[in-house]
């Protein structure tokens, strides 16, 4: 059983990709820390109230998912440590290594207006996945430099001031680590996509779910075959629905080969459906309750703050702060 730390924005709302890739591989167990990495928010221009909002309901999930039992389940800003370890991190990586980051080459490069927070957030994750001492990063696909980036960081550290952090794994589900838009099955599913009928939103009634999916762009052809350079749509769907019902692509494939696209996306549809009602029910449930959500985030940053506090304390004399 390792000891697993990951994160999650509350930047818009949570979408299939990110249950898919991330929420659904991330295990309650001792000693694992889940965090919602509201600092990560503020690197892209934000509305207070939707930040708070948004806080909340991805609070709830992760909550509603059981993390809060066993593991732990705490906000980013909570823990003064993050913020802390990240300047001390700043001063470690190199300008060169994170212009190199696909993420801020694709949303930040060249833009003289962007943040340098989008420059420098890939320091405030490492921070993040540092201060815990843990094995592993259950990440999706688009996630997978930055862990790689945090272990050159910590080992940097390491070579340079000792063995103070140990050095992480990321952790990529084989099937469904990088979920597609319904719209365009060549970009990934993102909350920041503005087209709605590009993603399926976790707060999506079941009506709206279906009509997402049946309108999800296929390929040319009729055949339902697992192909993800031929029939990119196609495929997509085929991961969504294996990774939601436990069954294969190819068993999920033969099964509808010749029925048509039709008969197909209602299949996936109804897996979908049903794999998502029963969540958001519970998060439905927890919203109504935000109080109860408060007492829990508290009890997650207790948890984290014990970890948190001798880690940095150790990083601050290592690194001769007195
Ligand atoms: P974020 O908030 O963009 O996404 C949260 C998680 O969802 C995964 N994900 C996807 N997986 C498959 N298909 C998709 N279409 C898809 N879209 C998103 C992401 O890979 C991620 O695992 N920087 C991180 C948050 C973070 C973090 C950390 C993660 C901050 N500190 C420490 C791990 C450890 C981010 O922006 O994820």
């Amino acid at each position: 059983m390792a000891k697993a730390f990951s994160g999650i924005q509350p930047t818009g709302q949570i979408q299939l990709g990110n249950y898919i890739g991330a929420l659904r591989n991330w295990r309650p167990d001792p000693g694992s820390f889940y965090c919602v990495v509201d600092l990560h928010s503020l690197s892209q221009p934000w509305d207070p109230k939707e930040l708070q909002e948004n806080t909340r309901s991805t609070a709830a999930l992760l909550l509603a998912l059981g993390l809060g039992q066993g593991s732990h389940v705490f906000l980013q800003s909570h823990v003064q440590e993050h913020a802390e370890l990240a300047w001390i991190l700043n001063c470690i990586g190199r300008m060169g290594e994170l212009g190199r980051m696909t993420q801020f080459k694709s949303k930040g490069r060249g833009h003289q207006d962007a943040s340098v927070g989008l420059f420098t957030y890939p320091l405030l994750m490492a921070s993040d996945i540092l201060l815990y001492r843990v094995e592993e990063v259950p990440v999706g696909e688009d996630q997978k430099q930055h862990v790689e980036l945090t272990r050159d960081i910590a080992e940097r550290f390491n070579s340079r001031f000792g063995p103070v952090f140990t050095v992480p794994e990321p952790r990529i589900a084989e099937v469904g680590g990088r979920v597609m838009s319904l719209r365009n099955p060549l970009e990934k599913m993102s909350k920041s996509d503005p087209d709605p009928n590009s993603k399926i939103l976790l707060s999506d009634s079941d009506e709206v779910i279906a009509k997402k999916i049946m309108t999800a762009v296929t390929d040319s052809g009729r055949e339902v075959a697992y192909d993800p350079k031929e029939k990119p749509g196609v495929s997509n769907l085929l991961e969504i629905a294996s990774t939601l019902s436990g069954e294969s692509v190819e068993a999920l494939a033969a099964r509808y080969r010749d029925g048509g696209y039709g008969a197909f996306k209602r299949g996936v549809a109804e897996v979908v459906v049903e794999a998502l009602r029963p969540l958001r029910e519970k998060v439905e449930a927890l919203l109504a309750d935000p109080e109860e959500i408060d007492r829990q985030l508290e009890i997650g940053r207790a948890a984290a703050e014990r970890e948190a506090r001798p880690m940095l304390a150790e990083v601050r004399e290592a690194v001769g702060l007195l």
